[in-house]
């Protein structure tokens, strides 16, 4: 959201903000699209400029191995850059369950260098190292697997070449990866200004050089705020390499010292107006991977772009660097609001991970070679194939921080889930009325149009959960307040919402106006919370309040402090159904370079918001979740939306894709970027149905309604100087159509809910690409049109106007599938041409799948809490199926703290569906009862019968069935949807 958008919604801004701002937009193209001259290019930035002119297969780095320190759990061994001596330290960790960690640091930095804080879950587990064999300058380390020894599952063999500088990543006797193969590895060494000297004066002042630098170094560790013990890897053996630094190679003699030449942008940069004062210099990390066998890569979200990722040979890079892009273009790899930085590489025998745990502005380069590469004689024996595969190169790179990369083995896509959830988290579990329906507007104007929406749902029967404010129901923007013309009565509104079983979201931007009468400031700057500039005053920036602040989010006090202005008594008018939307929080800074924080700014610990400008969203989703949680004295779950986004938001709520367009193509994109952020772990994500800028044709808006229904976050949001689209304003027929789209997705409110808390239990994705699921299945491989939700439904949203049919991809040779909606059968592993009418897209339930719902259409899901369910039992082409429907209160942490939750299972196999507890560590009870069971796919029975664990006597059971699509319908067993029970269908 940058400046362009400050339009009448804003005007009651200072005239000096507006002048500034006003200014800003005349430097911002007019066309529709994204001007791109406000953010940099590669080239544009200094580090990713000097990374990508590194020649490959030139690595001056080489492993000291006699410097291979075998430890139990991890191996250091130092490397040395031929070129200008300095020395790094590798570490190798093995962690448990298939997933190595490589650590480079400097052996001796002048001081120490930012380590990513708050994402790891915690210290991941590690297992015993053993060196399995050491000669001719390779060195294999094993751990896990059968007896420690690296074979077999969860366990993985490293092999590291001293000269040049490799490791190899082995598992299951195969090469996975291989790193700095292509010599890429990139490490700029702290350093003062002007040290080119060394390499003028040749190598006995180098010598010099490298000692006072270490007197530097020790002295300024001392002093470094904010470093944990840990800050410089192999630190205790920093004296002796200290004392044989550079000047001197490995073996003792003497060689030349060549440091790089200062280049421009190496001690400071400009960008357009921007000069960032770099008082660091240069310290830039990158490392290359090869991945043989590989040509299907996916992650590294969030761009609007293809699901596969593409090669950037030639191209620009793909950018992860949190910004508020104004009206952003699709088929580009430009940074957008939110970075994960891991990547997901897949093929037919393996899914395999990279996470590069650095949170700076990072480039990522993909390139692909099918000519494969040579493996030299000591790799044969774990090189499946020989050496013509195919591969794909990827390459890292960031301005500052260490390298700290995981390398997560798989093999299989829910292995994969599994190993990333343990280091950065799964997803939270939402409060079930977040996953219904959310009725958004920039704004709605006060409450009277706040009462006259929420009736006009009611009148048009209409489903809704959530109605949310923007920023103008705030005073002045004050966040946390609430305008006293537009606004009065907050509490009332409030009453009128609850009253009706539906909440409410207000927004709380990462920025604080700053005045000296509002006391969210006052309290801010003077218990010194607010981010500083590089000379200590509080960093000043413009955003939709004016002139604003920035609270240092990465602080816990500045976290706990905001969490407390959520208590009841601090945000006055609040109530316990108000939830958030944390926006602008890359941070947006509208004057500021590429609309963000300037790098150079400083967080209260000291360290340059450079090392970790990619956290400051997640930061804030962290406090604001922290805030709802404690309002409630732990008992409720909370619900916060946050735009900015990083490795392990999923664990503080969900996020969307911020401002997108209501075109055709936006709606396309939409199943790509998920389908990453997904994948990536972040399971409760959307996009604003309808796009948010321009006036979608009803035709589109429909089409997205429907789409949306099928995704994880379902919330109409629109610009303010779009029209109003509230369904009922769209044309009765429009409506109609509308409506059918959120009975359906109210419907399967159970199967979202009990699809929530897999993903929160074992990390797997709600919304999958289809190769998860067939991962064999290399047709399905760069499928990005249609997807699945859990492993049950298929869906196909219609993103092209005017569609009369489309075709569809149906996975699995031997499965089978049945339309949703007429209980037709198609064989799986086929593509199919489906007519489609405007009544509602595509969607299949997978064979050999129970899906539960509920049918009766309620106003919120709150009103369906005791609603009867429906079992939608598909059989494979073996009569069987099962599933599963988690049950709980639907909004406290009861489940997890007193196990008031039941997870049933229903299985289906010769004849008879049994209904069993999945999990017997829970308990929970609930007045729901099974009204009917749908079976797809089965012969008519001639009776069918009701069995109940707790009477030994059977019921007959009426039931209707329909030769024509082979569904049966059995009527009201009327058992307890948390009993056990068994239907025999005989
Ligand atoms: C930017 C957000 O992306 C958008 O959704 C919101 O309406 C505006 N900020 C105003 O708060």
């Amino acid at each position: 959201m940058a400046a362009r958008r400050h339009n009448k919604s804003a005007r009651c801004v200072s005239w000096l903000a507006h002048l500034a701002i006003l200014g800003l937009a005349l430097c911002i193209s007019l066309s529709d699209a994204v001007d791109r001259s406000n953010f940099k290019t590669c080239e544009q930035s200094s580090f990713c400029r000097r990374q990508r002119k590194m020649e490959a297969e030139q690595s001056p780095y080489r492993a000291l191995l006699d410097t291979l320190d075998v430890q139990e759990n991890s191996a250091r061994v130092q490397l040395l850059n031929a070129a200008n001596k300095v020395r790094l330290v590798l570490e190798v960790v093995g962690l448990k369950d298939g997933m190595v960690r490589l650590l480079v640091d400097e052996l001796a930095p002048l001081k120490p260098r930012y380590r990513v804080q708050d994402v790891l879950v915690g210290e991941p587990a590690s297992e015993r190292l053993t060196v399995v064999s050491r000669e001719e300058g390779v060195v294999v380390l094993a751990w896990g697997g059968s007896g420690g020894l690296g074979e077999g599952p969860g366990g993985a063999r490293v092999l590291l070449s001293a000269q040049p500088f490799r490791v190899d990543i082995v598992s299951a006797g195969e090469l996975v990866a291989s790193v700095n193969s292509r010599g890429l590895l990139a490490f700029e060494h702290l350093r003062l200004r002007g040290n080119t000297l060394s390499e003028a004066v040749g190598n006995t002042v180098g010598s010099m050089w490298t000692k006072l630098k270490n007197v530097f170094s020790r002295k300024e560790s001392e002093e470094s705020p904010g470093v944990d013990e840990e800050g410089a890897a192999g630190s205790d053996s920093t004296e002796a390499a200290a004392e044989e630094g550079g000047g001197e190679d490995d073996n003792g003699s003497e060689s030349k010292v060549t440091e790089e030449e200062d280049e421009p942008g190496m001690w400071e940069e400009t960008f357009k107006t921007h000069h960032d004062s770099k008082p660091n210099g240069p310290a830039s990390v990158g490392l290359d991977f090869s991945l043989p066998g590989v040509e299907f890569v996916y992650g590294i979200p969030e761009h609007a772009d293809t699901f596969r990722l593409k090669t950037t040979t030639g191209s620009e890079p793909y950018r992860l660097y949190n910004l508020d892009v104004f009206e952003y273009e699709l088929d580009t790899n430009m940074a957008l609001y939110g970075a994960v930085p891991y990547l997901i590489a897949h093929r037919p025998e393996r899914t395999l991970g990279i996470f590069w745990h650095n949170a700076a502005e990072t480039w990522v380069d993909i390139s692909s070679n099918t000519a494969g590469k040579t493996v030299f004689g000591k790799m044969l024996d774990y090189v499946r194939g020989g050496s013509e595969v195919p591969q794909t190169d990827v390459r890292w790179m960031s301005e500052s921080g260490i390298i700290d990369v995981f390398v997560l083995l798989g093999p299989t896509p829910n292995d994969l889930f599994r190993q990333y959830a343990s280091l950065t988290g799964t997803q939270s579990l939402p409060p079930l009325f977040s996953l219904g329906y959310h009725q958004c507007r920039w704004n709605y104007n006060d409450e009277d149009d706040v009462r006259a929406v929420d009736a006009g749902f009611d009148a048009n029967d209409l489903p809704y959960d959530v109605i949310w404010l923007d920023i103008e129901h705030a005073d002045g923007k004050r966040y946390f307040t609430w305008d006293p013309n537009k606004f009065p009565t907050p509490l009332d509104m409030q009453r009128n919402i609850a009253s009706k079983r539906r909440k409410m979201v207000s927004i709380v931007d990462s920025h604080i106006k700053i005045d000296s009468g509002y006391k969210v400031y006052t309290e801010a700057q003077a218990n010194g919370y607010l981010m500083k500039n590089k000379d200590g005053r509080d960093y000043e920036g413009w955003c939709w309040p004016g002139s604003v602040s920035y609270p240092d989010f990465a602080n816990p006090d500045v976290r706990s402090w905001f969490a407390s202005k959520f208590a009841y008594d601090q945000y006055e008018g609040s109530s316990e159904i108000l939830f958030t939307w944390n926006d602008m929080n890359e941070p947006s800074v509208f004057n500021g370079p590429e609309v963000t924080m300037h790098k150079d700014t400083v967080h209260l610990s000291g360290w340059e918001h450079r090392d970790l400008h990619n956290l400051y969203g997640l930061y804030q989703q962290m406090a604001t979740v922290e805030g709802q949680i404690r309002r409630s004295g732990g008992v409720e779950r909370p619900y916060v939306l946050s735009r900015a986004f990083f490795a392990g938001s999923q664990r503080y709520g969900s996020i969307w894709t911020g401002d997108n367009t209501g075109e055709w193509g936006h709606l396309r994109v939409s199943i790509p970027m998920l389908l990453n952020i997904n994948l990536c772990g972040i399971s409760f994500s959307g996009a604003d149905v309808g796009g948010f800028f321009r006036n979608p044709p009803p035709e589109l808006l429909v089409r997205w309604y429907q789409a949306g229904a099928y995704q994880p976050f379902f919330r109409a949001h629109a610009h303010i100087d779009t029209q109003r689209r509230e369904p009922w304003l769209i044309g009765a027929d429009n409506m109609a159509l509308v409506r059918v789209a959120l009975h359906q997705r109210y419907a399967l409110l159970p199967f979202w809910y009990t699809a929530f808390y897999r993903a929160h239990r074992t990390g797997e994705p709600v919304m999958r690409a289809l190769w998860v699921e067939f991962p064999k299945e290399t047709a399905t491989f760069a499928i990005e049109d249609e997807y699945l939700l859990g492993d049950a439904l298929l869906v196909h949203p219609i993103t092209e106007a005017g569609s009369r049919g489309v075709s569809i991809y149906l996975p699995g040779p031997g499965e089978l599938w049945y339309d949703v909606h007429d209980h037709r059968k198609y064989e799986g592993g086929q593509e199919l041409y489906v007519p489609v009418t405007m009544s509602s897209i595509p969607v299949y339930q997978r064979g050999g799948s129970v899906v539960p719902r509920q049918n009766r259409p309620r106003r919120s899901s709150e009103c369906m809490h005791d609603d009867p369910y429906t079992l939608y039992v598909a059989l494979d082409k073996a009569g069987r199926a099962e599933g599963q429907l988690f049950l709980d209160d639907g909004r406290s942490f009861a489940y997890d703290t007193d196990k008031r939750f039941a997870l049933r299972s229903f299985h289906f196999s010769n004849g008879a569906l049994v209904a069993s507890s999945a999990d017997p560590s829970g308990s929970y009870g609930t007045k729901s009862w099974l009204e009917k069971v749908v079976v797809i796919g089965v012969k008519k029975p001639s009776h069918v019968t009701l069995k109940q664990a707790v009477s030994p006597s059977e019921s007959a059971l009426e039931f209707e069935y329909d030769a024509a699509t082979a569904t049966l319908e059995v009527r009201k067993p009327g058992v307890n949807i948390a009993s056990d029970w068994t239907i025999l269908i005989q």
